[in-house]
């Protein structure tokens, strides 16, 4: 699976950062795995401690295994102002975990964000790919209510 990824980009290193990305979109857990790491080291002719060195400096990149639903608050100073602390804590007592932790169902990880661009909206999270702004705790517990019901 990850040969089948690395072979989409030339052997470039300056593909890895592209490559690293793709494999964490495309896994269920978005996360990348020892095993990824030295399919990516193979492919582009990088030790692995040099690509763990790259995960690590990104935020974005995880290397443990994540929940369906990755959320990112944002705590950017607009989003703060508009009470994005209220809106983690709702976060917090809703799933059951701290920042950066994954619900026991696998079907959540929380985490924090620095602006995500729609600051016109604060204050806003990400769930994947889409976008929440003008949180309020009410609006926070429907979302993930209707995310927990989906996965039933
Ligand atoms: S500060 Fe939160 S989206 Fe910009």
């Amino acid at each position: 699976m990850y040969q089948k990824i690395c072979a989409k980009y030339t052997p470039d290193k300056d593909n890895l950062i592209y490559i690293l990305h793709e494999i964490q979109d495309t896994h269920p857990r978005h996360y990348i795995s020892e095993e990824a790491v030295q399919a990516v080291s193979d492919y582009l002719g990088i030790p692995p401690n040099h690509i763990f060195g790259v995960l690590t400096f990104y935020t974005m990149y995880s290397t443990k295994p994540r929940g369906k639903n990755i959320i990112r608050l944002c705590e950017s100073p607009p989003c703060y102002i508009k009470g994005s602390e209220n809106i983690l804590r709702k976060l917090k007592v809703l799933l059951g975990v701290e920042t950066g932790e994954t619900t026991k169902d696998g079907l959540f990880t929380l985490e924090l964000s620095a602006c995500l661009g729609v600051c016109g909206n604060a204050p806003v999270m990400m769930i994947n790919d889409d976008v929440y702004g003008d949180l309020s705790e009410e609006s926070v517990e429907e979302i993930i209510a209707r995310i927990q019901r989906g996965n039933q």
